[in-house]
C-alpha cells in the first residue's frame, strides 16, 4: 500500500520494552508523536521516562520492541536516527573547562555539521548567552549552564528535541522563558518531546500528553480531553457555618449526586459530570446553614493522573509547579 509522506512519524515506537536484572523499566510502550508537536511523557519517578528517551536517542539498547525517529530504526539505522535528534538531558555534562562557543563547536563535531560560527552566535543569542560565549563553562550560573544545555541540543538543527525534565529544580523566571523557547521552537517546524513531573508544564506546552506509569503507558491525549474525560469539575458550595452530622447527613439528593464535605465541613463538594449547574444550585439553595459563596473548581491533569493510576502516592509525588 503507498502512503502519503506526511504518515512518517516523528517518533514511533512499537512495543518498546528494557529490562534491567531487577526492574522491567519499560513494558512494551507504543507511542507515535507527530511531525510539529508539543509532546509530554508526564509520569511518577521511575516510570521510564528517561529509559524510553535514551533508547529513541540512542543511548541504550532497548531488550525488545522498535524505535524509530523520522523512519529510521535507532538500532539498525542508528546513525540515520541520531542525527535528526538532540537530547537536552536532565544533568549538565559538558566539560567545565570549555567554553560556550567551544561546546558547540565540538557538538557540530560530533553531529558531522560544518563547523558554523554564524549558527553558534545565533544559538547563543537565542538562549541569552551571546555574553558568556568565551568564558569557561564552570563560571556559568545554573541556569546558563542548562540553557547552555538546550544550546548544545538544538546548535546542529535537529528535527526532534527531546527535553527531560528540563525544568526541574529551575526558578520560575527560566522556567517561562525556557517555555516560550519551546514554542519558539515548534514554530519553526521542531518536534518537541519532554518529560516532566509538572502537571502544570503538559498542561501549558503539550499538544498530547501520555501518561506512563511503570513501564505501561496508562493514557494518552490532548490535555483537554484527557480533562474532559477523566476530571472531574467540581461545585463548591461554602455555608454560613459548619455542617453537623457529617456527610452522611446532606440531604439525599445532594448524596446521590456524589456530593461530599470538605475537611473543615463548611464547603459542600459536588462533581458536575453530567449534573446541570441549575440544578446543582437548586438544591443547594434549600441547605441550611445557607450557602454564602459558590466556586467552580476547573479539573487538572493532577486529578487525571490519579484516575488513570489510581495511586495518590504516585500523584503525590508529583510536584506542583507555582507557576
Ligand atoms: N541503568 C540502569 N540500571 C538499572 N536500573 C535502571 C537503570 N536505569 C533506569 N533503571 C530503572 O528503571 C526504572 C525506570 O527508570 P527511568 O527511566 O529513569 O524513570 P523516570 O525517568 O520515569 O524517572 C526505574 O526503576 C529505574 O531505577
Ligand atoms: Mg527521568
Amino acid at each position: 500500500m503507498l502512503l502519503p509522506a506526511s504518515s512518517t512519524a516523528a517518533v514511533e515506537t512499537t512495543d518498546l520494552a528494557k529490562s534491567y536484572p531487577r526492574v522491567e523499566a519499560l513494558r512494551g510502550l507504543s507511542l507515535r508523536i507527530e511531525p510539529g508537536e508539543i509532546f509530554a511523557l508526564l509520569g511518577p519517578n521511575g516510570a521510564g521516562k528517561t529509559t524510553w528517551i535514551s533508547i529513541v536517542c540512542g543511548l541504550v539498547r532497548p531488550t525488545a520492541g522498535r524505535a524509530e525517529v523520522l523512519g529510521h530504526d535507532v538500532v539498525r539505522d542508528s546513525l540515520a536516527a541520531r542525527r535528526q535528534v538532540g537530547l537536552v538531558p536532565q544533568e549538565v555534562n559538558f566539560d567545565p573547562f570549555f567554553t560556550p562557543r567551544e561546546v558547540l563547536r565540538f557538538q557540530m563535531g560530533y553531529y558531522g555539521v560544518p563547523p558554523d560560527d554564524a549558527r553558534i552566535d545565533e544559538v547563543l543569542a537565542a538562549l541569552d548567552l551571546s555574553s558568556k560565549a568565551d568564558t569557561n563553562t564552570r563560571a556559568l550560573s545554573g541556569g546558563m549552564k542548562r540553557r547552555l544545555l538546550i544550546a548544545k541540543a538544538l546548535v546542529p538543527r535537529p528535527r526532534v528535541v527531546f527535553l527531560d525534565e528540563p525544568t526541574a529544580g529551575v526558578d520560575v523566571a527560566l522556567r517561562h522563558d525556557l517555555w516560550s523557547y519551546v514554542r519558539t521552537l515548534r514554530a519553526g517546524g521542531t518536534t518537541i518531546v519532554l518529560t516532566t513531573h509538572y502537571l502544570e508544564e503538559a498542561e501549558a506546552l503539550a499538544d498530547r500528553v501520555a501518561v506512563i506509569d511503570k513501564g505501561t503507558l496508562v493514557g494518552m491525549d490532548t490535555p483537554a480531553a484527557l480533562l474532559r474525560r477523566f476530571g472531574r469539575k467540581q461545585v463548591r458550595f461554602k455555608l454560613d457555618a459548619p455542617w453537623s452530622g457529617g456527610a452522611d447527613a446532606l440531604p439525599p439528593q445532594l448524596k446521590l449526586l456524589g456530593a461530599t464535605l470538605d475537611a473543615t465541613s463548611e464547603t459542600v463538594i459536588c462533581p458536575v459530570d453530567a449534573t446541570p449547574i441549575a440544578e446543582l444550585l437548586a438544591l443547594a439553595a434549600l441547605l441550611s446553614p445557607a450557602v454564602v459563596d459558590v466556586a467552580i473548581v476547573q479539573p487538572t491533569l493532577e486529578d487525571v493522573f490519579l484516575q488513570l493510576t489510581g495511586r495518590p502516592d504516585a500523584a503525590a509525588s508529583l510536584q506542583r509547579a507555582k507557576a
